[in-house]
């Protein structure tokens, strides 16, 4: 079996941790391991399985000889070095938004849209982590009765913002003052992921409305979303409405989930039984619970799912990204 040279850029961070756990995990098929992060963090070790790796800074050249790019370092480290590592020849799996809405990127969630890799760019986005766990579920929904409009209500970690969101958590619920939030999220939870922009909508919102209309390949999908931190430490949850173009029963609805390849349907609320953060926490399905008749539509739907937004909502489904482009020869 051919092994990759692979390299990792922010791969000391929180998903960025996370690649390399997985990588380990998946047993990728890994020739040459190479690490960046910050120019604070060069010169620093960091174990990958039993052996040591120093962690080096971005610079020209840097990325010679990389077959397979995963980056997790923020929009503008991708903006500037993820065309350099295509330049040299490597596919780039990104998971900042930075790429996510350039038309020659493709966009993936790999059950769902890996045909839309068509090598124009060998940059590839991955997608925002609570639109990844939202449009597993819509996908069987569309295939079956078709969907006419959705509404997301998030409720999302604070492992969604990386190191600053936990160290947040556990600074506020010891009684310190929080740092990073505009708030205690100790105390509270916070409507506002990201800026707002002129609409109302935070960045947050815009990329879920954006991210699934091309996921889906609907671009005119009427898609509205609110997104809120939440005093978790891990996991994503979403509430989500959709109308479905065609009368389903619930018992159809819950077939068409359980068809789908990354889903596991958890619904059996008279005994407690639906989705929750611990259940989540720490692997790569995406569990939808809490399935009934949206009460204020004909054909409405409405369910719960949550995920791990650090696995499959970042770092397992960039790395499955890769498996799959191996799969059909396309890395
Ligand atoms: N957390 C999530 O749920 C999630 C989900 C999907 C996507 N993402 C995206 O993934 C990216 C990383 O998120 P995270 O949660 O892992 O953040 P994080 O824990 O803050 O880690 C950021 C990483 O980027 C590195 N970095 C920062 N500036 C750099 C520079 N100029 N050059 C090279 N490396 C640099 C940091 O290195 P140092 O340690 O040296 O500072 C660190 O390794 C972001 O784009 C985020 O939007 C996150």
């Amino acid at each position: 079996m051919k092994k990759y040279d692979v390299a990792v850029v922010g791969a000391t961070g929180l998903v960025g941790s996370t690649f390399l756990k997985l990588l380990w995990e998946y047993k990728f098929p890994i020739n040459t391991l190479t690490l960046f992060a910050s120019e604070k963090s060069a010169g620093k070790k960091v174990k990958y399985g039993d052996s040591e790796y120093t962690v080096k800074k971005l610079e020209k050249g840097c990325f010679d000889g990389v077959e397979i790019a995963l980056f997790s370092a923020g929009g503008s480290v991708s903006k500037e070095w993820a065309p350099e590592a295509e330049k040299s020849g490597a596919v780039v799996i990104d998971n900042s938004s930075a790429w996510r809405m350039v038309k020659e990127c493709a966009l993936i969630v790999p059950e769902i849209n890996l045909n839309h890799f068509d090598g124009a760019r060998k940059i590839v986005a991955n997608p925002n982590c609570s639109t990844i766990q939202s449009v597993l579920p819509l996908k069987p929904l569309n295939d079956v009765f078709g969907i006419k409009r959705v509404v997301y209500s998030t409720y999302q970690a604070v492992s969604g913002s990386g190191m600053k969101g936990k160290n947040d958590l556990a600074r506020t619920l010891k009684g310190e003052a929080p740092e990073f939030y505009p708030y205690n999220i100790s105390e509270t939870c916070i409507p506002q992921i990201d800026v707002f922009e002129d609409n109302g909508y935070t960045k947050e919102e815009l990329k879920m409305v954006n991210e699934t209309r091309k996921i889906l390949g609907i671009p005119d999908l009427p898609v509205s979303a609110t997104c809120v931190r939440v005093p978790v430490m891990n996991a994503h949850a979403v509430s989500i409405m959709v109308e479905l173009e065609k009368p389903f029963t619930l018992e159809e609805v819950k077939k068409a989930f359980e068809s789908q390849e990354g889903i596991k349907v958890l619904d059996d609320p008279k005994n407690s039984i639906y989705p929750v953060s611990t259940v989540a926490n720490d692997n790569d399905l995406v569990y939808v619970g809490r399935i009934r008749r949206d009460l204020s539509t004909a054909n409405g739907i409405l369910f719960y799912c949550v995920s791990d937004n650090i696995r499959k909502g970042a770092a397992a489904n960039a790395i499955q990204i890769a498996k799959a482009l191996i799969k059909e020869g396309k890395i």
